[in-house]
């Protein structure tokens, strides 16, 4: 194995909690928001920071995505991925959407280098292909394009309710 990608993640650090099939979990529309107000303002706030949507800034991908992507004001162009298909379609941001489970087929369907930036907001800790999936990103954003994933930090034992009952 080429040793860049060797593994320091112990045996089962990938495995979740709940191994049901994601395509399941999902396949009821869930209009809900995953995190708080305060939160989305932050990531908001994070993504203009990082002039995601700032006019001309190039096109963005966002990968796990449902009915909101928490961009302050509209990207160049907003391309979504996710697991269902109505609440994508709700997304009044995204010009282009994609039903995409990332288990089954982990590459992004597009071409190298196509984004500006890609994110993945309070998802990407629920992948057990997270690191192939982070390459995937670096492969779909240009050389000096952004990556944010945006994690949560709250376990379901010990959080919000909200939060519980979403995962
Ligand atoms: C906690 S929600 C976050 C949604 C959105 N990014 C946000 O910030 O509101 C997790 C999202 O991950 C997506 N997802 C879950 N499992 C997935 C999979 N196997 N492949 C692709 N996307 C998945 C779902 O579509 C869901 O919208």
């Amino acid at each position: 194995m080429d040793p860049r990608h060797a593994s320091s993640f112990p045996e089962g650090f990938f495995v979740r909690g709940d191994e049901t099939d994601d395509a399941d979990f999902y396949a009821f529309d869930r209009f809900v928001t995953h995190i708080d107000d305060g939160a989305i303002g932050a990531i908001g706030e994070l993504y203009a920071e990082l002039q995601l949507a700032a006019p001309g800034s190039g096109p963005v991908l966002d990968i796990c995505s449902s009915w909101i992507s928490h961009f302050p004001t509209r990207p160049d162009r907003l391309v979504v991925t996710g697991m269902n298909a109505n609440e994508l379609a709700a997304n009044e941001m995204a010009d282009e959407w994609h039903v995409q489970d990332l288990n089954v087929d982990p590459a992004l369907a597009h071409d190298d280098a196509a984004f500006a930036a890609v994110t993945c907001a309070v998802s990407v800790d629920y992948h057990p292909t997270a690191r192939r999936l982070c390459r995937g990103c670096s492969f779909a954003a240009t050389g000096r394009g952004v990556r944010v994933y945006v994690l949560e930090s709250m376990l379901p034992d010990e959080g919000d309710p909200g939060l519980a009952r979403e995962r």
